[in-house]
């Protein structure tokens, strides 16, 4: 799906799905809580919170748990994601980079728990990405 179809995605609730699974947020060290939902061409969500670890390299953002859970199972259509933290924050660049990954264009809801939002298109939020085609044709 392009950013031009984004209208047609019910952003409310891919929010209220995303500010549910911050609810998981497993983050005693920082206690900065992220949720993310990830919408598939299935009209599936696949829910992340953001999983820290006292050894703390070993932490997982909300993002990426989302799109490895779809991963894992076999799923790599993705229509949209929601990303909510208490402060309306941008994924990190290690986030940004996983998506680059799977997609080259994906509508981003970037939300706050006080259900403020904005959407951006992933190309906004990551312009001229790496990605897989530049290993291709070696
Ligand atoms: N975090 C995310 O889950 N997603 C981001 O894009 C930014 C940061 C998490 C990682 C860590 O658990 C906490 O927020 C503070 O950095």
């Amino acid at each position: 799906m392009s950013v031009s179809d984004k209208s047609e995605i019910d952003w409310p609730a891919l929010l209220e799905v995303a500010i549910r699974a911050r609810e998981a947020s497993y983050s005693p060290y920082s206690n900065y809580l992220v949720g993310a939902a990830l919408l598939t061409g299935k009209n599936e969500i696949y829910t992340g919170c953001n999983i820290e670890n006292a050894g703390y390299s070993g932490t997982v953002c909300a993002e990426r748990v989302a799109i490895f859970k779809a991963i894992s199972v076999g799923e790599y259509d993705f229509r949209a994601m929601a990303v909510v933290t208490i402060d309306g924050a941008f994924p990190c660049g290690v986030c940004r980079q996983v998506i680059r990954e799977f997609v080259t264009d994906l509508p981003i809801l970037i939300g706050d728990t006080n259900r403020q939002y904005s959407i951006y298109g992933f190309k906004e939020l990551l312009p001229y990405g790496f990605g897989p085609e530049n290993l291709k044709n070696l």
